[in-house]
């Protein structure tokens, strides 16, 4: 598929995604969307490509909600469809299996927001303003934001975002676990992808079964995610990468992981 509304850059077993509607301030509109589930259903299907940083094109935005043009002339047939598409979408990045770095340029709102919030960790440029707006449009999440903001900020501090409306600032943002790190603008992207070469620094293997014990364990009760970790870490036990990391760590030598 080629891109109308993302760009695409690999590198060094990298890629940089970049949202790419500037003039609309990265809004995700249907199009956006299809390209942004083709892109990771190819990156992860990628073996040259050991993570993701996903960003927005342009000085003001990493992406400023769904599309309103759109959203405004939506039946609740089309909306309903439109909100399960997205959620989709999104547990797609999720479930990966390969870390994912939001770098957060700007505006985070609605599904920007959710957008970030799917991703595994968040870096956000100083200045830059996350929240869920979309109550003051008379609408309300549909990317799952509801879940996943209560889910990794809390209940209360969830519910004043997603009532008020208000976004909150990037210092604000991290203070409530809500971003990893705030880091100038000018170093933004170098941030990020440093964040996320220390993560690929560590077995490939190790990385795509903690997501999954983190991702899927989170929605079990807890004797059944334990049970799911049991089973990852015996699974992990046959690995090469098993051998080669405990190897390397009794020879006083750096790991070599072939992710295998
Ligand atoms: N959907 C569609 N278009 C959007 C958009 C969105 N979510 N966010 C911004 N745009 C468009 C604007 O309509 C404008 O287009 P135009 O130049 O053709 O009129 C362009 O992007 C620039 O936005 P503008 O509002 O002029 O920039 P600003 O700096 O004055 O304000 C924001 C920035 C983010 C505060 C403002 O754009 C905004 O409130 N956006 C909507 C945020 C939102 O409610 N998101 C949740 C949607 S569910």
């Amino acid at each position: 598929m080629s891109y109308q509304n993302l760009r695409l850059e690999k590198k060094d077993g990298i890629a940089v995604l970049t949202v790419n509607r500037p003039e609309k301030l990265n809004a995700l509109n249907d199009r956006t969307m299809e390209e942004l589930d083709a892109a990771f259903t190819s990156l992860g299907e990628d073996p040259d490509v050991r993570g993701v940083v996903l960003t927005g094109a342009g000085e003001k935005a990493f992406v400023a909600g769904a599309d309103i043009a759109e959203l405004a002339r939506q039946s609740p047939l089309d909306g309903r469809e439109r909100s399960a598409r997205g959620q989709r979408i999104l547990d797609r990045i999720e479930g990966l299996g390969k870390p994912v770095v939001a770098a957060v340029n700007g505006f985070a709102l609605g599904g920007g927001c959710e957008l970030a919030l799917a991703c595994h960790v968040r870096v956000a440029a100083e200045g830059a303003k996350l929240g869920t707006p979309e109550v003051k449009l008379g609408i309300m999440c549909g990317y799952a934001g509801t879940q996943r903001l209560s889910r990794l900020v809390g209940k209360g501090r969830a519910l004043e975002i997603l009532l008020t409306g208000d976004p909150v600032d990037a210092a604000e943002a991290h203070r409530i676990g809500l971003v990893n790190k705030v880091v100038p603008r000018e170093s933004l992207l170098a941030e990020a992808e440093a964040l996320l070469r220390k993560m690929l620094a560590n077995g490939p293997v190790s990385l795509r079964l903690t997501l999954e014990a983190v991702n899927a364990g989170l929605e079990m009760p807890f004797a059944e995610a334990q049970g799911l970790e049991a089973t990852l870490f015996g699974l992990i036990c046959t690995t090469e990468d098993m051998k080669e990391g405990t190897k390397a760590f009794l020879e006083k030598r750096p790991a070599k992981f072939q992710g295998k």
